[in-house]
């Protein structure tokens, strides 16, 4: 890219450069039609070679450009690539609510522009980036694009600036993996409904993880047949943290429940992390009936949850998206806040969505939210986004008072029997978990 923004300054050698490309793209041509077997590295090549070009035609038009504009201007275009290469295999078809364009206007921040962007791409037909962007490099190609479409980005608090430098960066390597995780066992047979807790974690985590197996999170079957599987989701340590791999590999084997991506740990991190959790359900656990995301902070009465979902009807079952519905929240604008959105960024309220400590969705919603979640930009709370992603595929959240992801009163946090009668409190120790794990199981309880 840089080596064509030079060139665009020396104007009498444009023509010759715009023609030697013109012979190596004919050239390229005529050899790989020629040499059939290799034609995937030469058509890499062709394309490289044509997005430089569409590169260097965009930079061109963002220096003519005097008033700034709305649309996103991308470095790179993929338009003009597709009618070179032959038809991609169609995958299924995404598509997007109404409800999501009612709700979010079109307005000059950033995130906006990107998602109208992204449905105008989408309405022409264009796919969504997809699995070979490389994640070592995506960086890279978006600055220019950030630089020219965020005018005030210098005045982003550095980890924001890092959020949105990073937000094409999609697919992290899976660094330990739970293949067998979903797999039937032998004497289940089909006829078994799994249910997945799919909890955030971070590496150092180890006493929180093993409380929630002993707890809440403890893999196994309930009498109606329902099967529990759990798996723990986690970033990498950063640069200055000691390394907990070889401990980690050792609960990976030991407990089976762990996995793990190549990126750093953080809370901005963890939209990302909500994104690779769907990428990987979808491959790995395409008929798990019902997802509970949550932290491995909170306190699950797995039993309650079990219960609540025998009571419904099936067709309502199936189609869950349940958990605390914050409904008119809106971004917070103080930028020392952990969840600061800058104006400039994200210009609307949020969409209302269930809170991150713990909600729980239908196995139907896996696929259609994966899709959308590759056309929807990365919103930097992860809750808020998958709110989003909710809303594109038209579905509402639905409130349910047992989920207490703002916790109760203070003097009810240790409280067995205020526990036994609810779904889902935040903030709880280790041991917490483990006195009102065993309190409600006691038979000596009397509420
Ligand atoms: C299905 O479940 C029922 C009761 O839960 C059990 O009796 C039956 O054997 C199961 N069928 C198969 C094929 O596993
Ligand atoms: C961390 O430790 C593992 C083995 O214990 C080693 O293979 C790996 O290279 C180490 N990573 C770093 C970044 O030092
Ligand atoms: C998210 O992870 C990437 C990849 O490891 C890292 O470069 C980036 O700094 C992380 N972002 C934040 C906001 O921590």
């Amino acid at each position: 890219m840089a080596r064509f923004a030079h060139l665009a300054r020396m104007r009498p050698i444009k023509s010759f450069i715009a023609m030697v490309l013109l012979i190596s793209i004919f050239l390229i041509f005529v050899y790989s039609t020629l040499h059939l077997e290799s034609t995937y590295g030469h058509r890499a090549e062709f394309q490289t070679a044509y997005q430089s070009l569409a590169t260097y035609k965009s930079e061109e038009r963002i220096v003519k450009t005097p008033t700034p504009k709305l649309e996103i201007v991308t470095t790179t275009s993929t338009s003009a690539i597709t009618t070179t290469t032959p038809p991609q295999p169609q995958g299924p078809q995404v598509s997007i609510s109404n409800k999501l364009r009612e709700n979010i206007p079109q307005n000059s921040a950033y995130w906006n522009r990107l998602l109208y962007s992204a449905l105008r791409k989408l309405e022409k037909g264009g796919n969504p980036p997809g699995r070979n962007s490389d994640w070592s490099r995506c960086r890279e190609t978006s600055q220019e694009s950030i630089q020219t479409n965020v005018h005030d980005i210098a005045s982003y608090p550095m980890l924001f600036r890092d959020f949105v430098e990073g937000m094409v960066c999609r697919f992290p390597p899976l660094l330990i993996n739970q293949r067998d995780k979903c797999k039937t066992d032998e004497q289940g047979g089909t006829n078994q409904t799994l249910f997945l807790f799919a909890i955030k974690s971070a590496p150092g985590n180890f006493q929180r993880r093993q409380a929630v197996r002993e707890t809440w999170g403890r893999e196994g079957t309930y009498e109606n047949g329902l099967r529990v599987r759990t798996v723990f989701l986690l970033g990498s340590a950063g640069q200055d943290d000691p390394n907990l791999s070889a401990l980690l590999s050792f609960e990976a084997r030991h407990h089976e429940d762990i996995l793990q991506w190549d990126f750093h740990e953080s809370f901005l991190n963890l939209t990302l992390k909500m994104s690779t959790l769907l990428e990987w359900t979808v491959k790995h656990c395409p008929h798990v009936s019902y997802v509970f995301s949550g932290d491995d902070d909170v306190f699950v009465n797995t039993p309650a949850l079990v219960g609540y979902l025998q009571s419904l009807e099936p067709s309502k079952a199936s189609e869950l998206y349940v958990g605390h519905v914050i409904k008119t929240a809106r971004p917070l604008r103080d930028p020392k806040s952990k969840y600061y959105i800058p104006l400039s960024y994200y210009d609307n309220a949020y969409p209302a969505y269930a809170g991150g400590g713990g909600f729980l969705f239908s196995g139907v919603w896996l696929q259609p939210l994966h899709l959308v979640s590759q056309v929807l930009p990365f919103f930097p709370i992860d809750d808020v986004y998958i709110g989003m992603c909710f809303q594109a595929i038209g579905v509402s959240a639905e409130l349910h008072p047992g989920f207490q992801t703002f916790d109760v009163k203070e003097q009810d946090r240790d409280n067995v029997c205020v526990h036994k009668g609810l779904i889902l409190t935040h903030q709880r120790t280790p041991q917490q978990l483990k006195r009102l794990w065993n309190g409600i199981h006691s038979p000596f309880l009397t509420c």
